[in-house]
């Protein structure tokens, strides 16, 4: 009976994002954008660039930002930078005398994490657009914010982000091919809708959208994805392009608490948007019902069916450690190996999250 139901478990839990990937990409993916983008749509745009300690990077992310073909006078540039402990914000004030860009720098005193210092920066922020993104990432052509910005001009959409291209090299590249799946899950996502995973290389938001949603939460560290969820929610679309695409620095160490601390996010903001679910607009529901069950409860079932196997298998049960041996052997394929991973992350981000370890803006 243990073995029943452990082989059921691990049938849904494999079955269910599985059908979800399959659908998104056979019905989704195949929808027109319904979107009018206009590239002559060129408003006041203010990008963030929020930093903590990041002196090694500063300097190539506002050459990035500024070899943007975004007209000058419309681009102003606010590095939000707290308490850095290394010479991060002297080195962006440097480099702003060096340049023709509009750039800010301004100091908090005190670390209170990344939303806290968005929300700083959103208070001297002129753009009727506001654009995040991190100090650890670049973007991949010169026409990457005049092409976000451009979705903006159709009323209806809310929020842009990117898809992601990883720089670097993860154990087992686990995470190059985790990106495949993820970026066509997102994208499918936006035709049908918006995605609920937003992306801190690159979230443009509506100014107007931003202080209805009363600017940055600082009670999740997802606070891109859950600010752009948010602005879906009220009814505007919060899409990622697939021709938009950034680069990620993967960490050079700590590869595994970075993942947990992402998964951990992701987790509480899920979390946060379970309650406001029922009155989502109806074409968002299916993604939110989807990818909330996906984050906070699909990964248990493996665990639990791990468990039943392992109980079953203890016992002399032939069937069952057959079934575990199998489970373990597949680890040497890659996609079972990724997925696999992503599940254990999600695990620890909940247990973390449980045990209120990490608070929301914790950096590693
Ligand atoms: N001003 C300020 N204050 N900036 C901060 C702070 C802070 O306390 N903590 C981190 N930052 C800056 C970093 O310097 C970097 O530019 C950016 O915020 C992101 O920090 P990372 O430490 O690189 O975060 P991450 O890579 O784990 O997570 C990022 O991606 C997630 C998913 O795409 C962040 O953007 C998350 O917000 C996002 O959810
Ligand atoms: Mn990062």
């Amino acid at each position: 009976i243990f073995e029943a139901v452990a082989l059921l478990l691990a049938f849904i839990h494999f079955s269910i994002p599985l059908a979800y990937y399959w659908y998104a990409k056979a019905v989704w993916l195949k929808k027109p954008w319904n979107i009018k983008a206009d590239l002559n749509y060129t408003p006041r745009v203010t990008v963030i660039v929020p930093t903590y300690n990041e002196a090694t990077l500063i300097q190539q992310k506002l050459d990035d930002i500024a070899a943007q073909d975004y007209p000058r006078d419309s681009l102003e540039v606010i590095v939000v930078d707290s308490a850095s402990t290394d010479r991060t914000p002297e080195i962006a004030e440097e480099w702003a005398r060096g340049n023709n860009l509009q750039v800010k720098v301004l100091r908090e005193p005190v670390r209170r994490g990344k939303a806290h210092a968005l929300n700083t920066a959103l208070s001297h922020a002129t753009g009727e657009v506001v654009v995040v993104s991190d100090a650890d990432s670049t973007w991949a052509t010169r026409d990457t914010l005049r092409r976000a910005v451009a979705v903006l001009a159709d009323p209806s959409v809310g929020a842009v982000t990117c898809i992601k291209v990883p720089a670097g090299r993860s154990p087992g590249r686990v995470e190059e091919t985790y990106r495949g799946y993820y970026n066509t899950l997102r994208v499918a996502e936006s035709k049908k809708h918006s995605t609920p995973v937003f992306h801190g290389e690159l979230a443009a938001f509506r100014r107007k959208l931003l202080d209805e949603v009363k600017a940055f939460p600082t009670y999740t560290g997802s606070d891109d994805s859950h600010t752009a969820t948010l602005i879906a929610l009220k009814g505007y679309r919060a899409v990622a392009l697939e021709d938009l695409v950034c680069v990620e620095f993967l960490p050079t160490r700590g590869y595994t608490s970075w993942r947990v601390r992402r998964a951990q996010h992701l987790v509480q903001h899920f979390a946060y948007t379970l309650k406001r679910v029922p009155r989502a607009p109806r074409g968002l529901k299916p993604i939110l019902v989807a990818e909330a069950y996906l984050h906070l409860l699909n990964p248990w079932l493996l665990l639990a069916a791990a468990i039943l196997l392992s109980a079953a298998a203890a016992k002399g049960d032939v069937l069952a450690a057959a079934a575990l041996s199998a489970g373990i052997l597949l680890l040497a394929l890659k996609p079972y190996r990724t997925w696999i991973a992503s599940q254990l992350y999600l695990i620890l981000g909940s247990l973390r999250n449980l045990s209120g370890k990490g608070i929301a803006w914790e950096k590693t």
